[in-house]
């Protein structure tokens, strides 16, 4: 975050600022878990992006989506909260020689840019990280021009690792933990459809606790 993101930064996304940073270097080295359903989400999101498109990317980590779609859209702005992922995601861009991309350290709750700017947004793995889902969802529908896309890949804890809601505040204590809110899949749908939306899309890969959803902004027509 810049020195102003900074003063507008509540301590909980300040703290979820430093718990990234600290995971930067270790999540760029990880292999991706499951390659398989990585790809299938890859293609999923490809079937919703044109050439000419817009997109922005929030909690865009080490850049990585963001560098493979750019070749299939006119521009995405990549977001993420921890200066460190926009450190790597911007040096592993221009290795790559992406010149699309504009990689940007900014909270999800902080970006500030006019209503309805974008074709697409993208929040893989995140939905679950910040403090209040529904609040994210209206960001997205207002930024979102009509019948834009969401696509969201989000931990529904809720739904099959209940353990988690005891050992979250002790793992949060030590620091190993970041910010996780638990809730389920129903739970996630109905902040989508409350907040404008129309799923179009929704898979879960076996033995796993993201569901990865595409919404549709409604048009406001009926
Ligand atoms: C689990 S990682 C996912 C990274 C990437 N989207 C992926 O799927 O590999 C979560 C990312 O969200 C970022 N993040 C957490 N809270 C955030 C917030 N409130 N606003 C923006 N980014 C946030 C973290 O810094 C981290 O890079």
């Amino acid at each position: 975050m810049t020195e102003a993101d900074d003063r507008t930064a509540t301590s909980q996304t300040r703290s979820s600022a430093r718990f990234w940073d600290r995971m930067a270097a270790r999540y760029a080295k990880r292999p991706i878990t499951d390659q398989a359903a990585y790809e299938t989400k890859l293609r999923i999101t490809r079937d919703h992006l044109r050439h000419d498109m817009q997109v922005l990317e929030l909690g865009c980590g080490t850049g990585s989506t963001a560098i493979a779609h750019a070749p299939y859209v006119a521009h995405i702005r990549a977001t993420d909260i921890s200066p460190m992922m926009i450190e790597i995601a911007r040096a592993k861009a221009a290795e790559s020689g992406i010149a699309n991309v504009a990689f940007e350290c900014v909270a999800v709750e902080d970006i500030a840019v006019p209503d309805e700017s974008f074709d697409a947004v993208l929040a893989l793995n995140l939905l679950h990280l910040v403090e209040d889902r529904d609040a994210a969802i209206a960001r997205v529908a207002a930024l979102l021009k009509p019948g834009g896309a969401f696509v969201t890949s989000t931990a529904c804890l809720a739904d099959g690792m209940k353990w988690f809601r005891l050992v979250a505040p002790i793992g949060r204590f030590f620091g190993v933990i970041p910010l996780v809110r638990i809730f389920g899949k129903a739970d996630l749908e109905g902040s989508l459809t409350r907040g404008g939306f129309t799923i179009v899309q929704e898979w879960q890969p076996k033995n796993n606790a993201a569901v990865f959803i595409v919404a549709v902004k409604d048009t406001g027509a009926d």
